[in-house]
């Protein structure tokens, strides 16, 4: 049965800012639609909720805000980092700003040493030898032109001074820091995929971090009464079992895990995971990559079986077969497009996996909601990915309730449908 949802549009409500706003993804799905699930399934503080692709957050913190216990579990440091800070809410708002205002003394008196203004073109800075800038290991990391050398200097400056600074309050200071360097100091732009626009020489940077600082403030403040419903977040892949949550305690899942699309979620949030030092060299990043899903093509190893669990999926195999068979008629030959076949079949047995082990924490009749959308990335061919998850969760023995279509766009190349759609399953026990 297909249901199509009334939700208007994929847009955040402003009164949904609140907490939800301290960093997240531009393409993260919207509170409301969260909200709009709960209510459906009468999911109470009774329940445990989990999103096993957590992102930053939005689930979660949707959840803390009705009173509902949950657990996330996300495979990237940054956003994982960003998921864990937005659903602890135990920080004093007034020792937060307090905090921020010292360090931004300090930070603002070094930086008028050097004869640098954290206001743009407030005078002609002059020009400097010896701007902070990061080791050539982690610069190799970052995008091309993503941060100019002075607003890089800046924020150099002011993450040194909030490095200093003692935990919890810290970690706040730092979710603001990576906020106002993508929005403010950096010249990258999401639209969605991330991409370097303009290029500008200087950028405020202390401002609207103390900005994001008492904007966090001002929501802890608010969200006090529900700082002591239970949540916890794991570091770690949902294609395998995680040892901390407990067999058969799981009452609801939701969650938007990636589509077979391209999308590299570590390349949109490079910029702050390197600054932050999540990962520090090729190295470091690969090894936090090899626990992702392989929705891409720049993320995918020798090594990789995940396409094992779909050998006998006919329809998974035939559509990797047309994009393969597409390939060779278009005369495609890069190593990236020589992928599009494998990254099909690794991305569904990848989920195939998931949903096989997530059986072993689920409560009979719990019931499951996947935020996946339609794709025609690959050379065109159409891949319906709820549909085709449906299919390979029935065979793990989940009962597909529904698929509800959420929202829908024209493929230009195409002229077909791609349905952005909820897949609602439950399973049985
Ligand atoms: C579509 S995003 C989720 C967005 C999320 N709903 C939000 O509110 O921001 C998918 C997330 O899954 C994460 N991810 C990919 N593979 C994973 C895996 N194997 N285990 C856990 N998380 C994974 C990605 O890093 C990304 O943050």
């Amino acid at each position: 049965m297909r249901t199509r949802l009334t939700a208007k549009n994929n847009k955040m409500l402003a009164e949904d800012l609140p907490v939800h706003d301290w960093y997240r993804f531009v393409l993260s799905f919207p509170p409301h639609l969260v909200r709009r699930y709960l209510e459906r399934f009468a999911i109470t503080g009774d329940h445990l909720v989990l999103d096993p692709f957590a992102g930053t957050g939005t689930t979660l913190v949707e959840c803390k805000k009705s009173g509902i216990p949950c657990i996330g579990i996300e495979a990237h440091p940054m956003s994982h980092f960003a998921s864990r800070v937005k659903t602890d809410w135990r920080c004093e708002p007034a020792e937060l700003v307090e905090a921020g205002e010292l360090v931004y003394q300090k930070a603002w008196q070094q930086l008028d040493k050097e004869m640098i203004c954290d206001v743009p073109d407030f005078f002609d800075t002059p020009r400097h030898n010896h701007l902070r800038t990061l080791p050539t290991e982690q610069m190799r990391l970052l995008l091309k032109n993503s941060i100019s050398p002075l607003p890089l200097h800046k924020a150099l400056v002011l993450r040194d001074n909030i490095l200093e600074m003692p935990e919890p309050v810290a970690q706040y200071h730092k979710l603001a820091f990576a906020k106002a360097l993508v929005q403010s100091a950096s010249n990258l732009h999401f639209g969605p995929e991330v991409g370097v626009r303009k290029i500008k020489n200087d950028a405020a940077v202390l401002m609207p971090w103390l900005d994001n600082v008492k904007a966090i403030a001002s929501d802890l403040a608010e969200s006090k009464d529900y700082a002591d419903i239970p949540s916890t977040m794991i570091l770690g892949d949902s294609r395998s079992p995680q040892q901390e949550i407990e067999p058969a305690s799981v009452d609801f899942v939701f969650t938007s895990p990636p589509y077979p699309n391209e999308k590299d979620y570590t390349r949109t949030t490079r910029l702050e995971s390197v600054l932050l030092g999540c990962f520090s060299d090729m190295a470091g990043l690969r090894s936090h990559k090899k626990r992702l899903l392989r929705s891409n093509t720049r993320n995918v190893y020798k090594a990789d079986d995940d396409d094992k669990h779909v050998l006998l999926h006919d329809e998974i195999q035939d559509i990797a077969r047309r994009i393969e068979r597409r390939r060779i008629e278009l005369g495609k030959t890069s190593g990236f497009e020589k992928l599009y076949a494998r990254v099909t079949r690794l991305y569904f047995g990848g989920m195939a996996s998931h949903f096989e082990w997530l059986r072993t924490i689920l409560r009979p009749g719990a019931i499951l909601a996947y935020v996946v959308g339609d794709q025609a990335s690959y050379l065109r061919i159409m891949i319906r990915t709820g549909r085709l998850l449906g299919e390979i969760a029935e065979a793990l023995g989940y009962e597909v309730l529904d698929l509800d279509i959420f929202r829908t766009r024209m493929a230009t190349a195409t002229k077909e449908h791609l349905n952005e759609e909820v897949l609602l399953l439950r399973w049985n026990g």
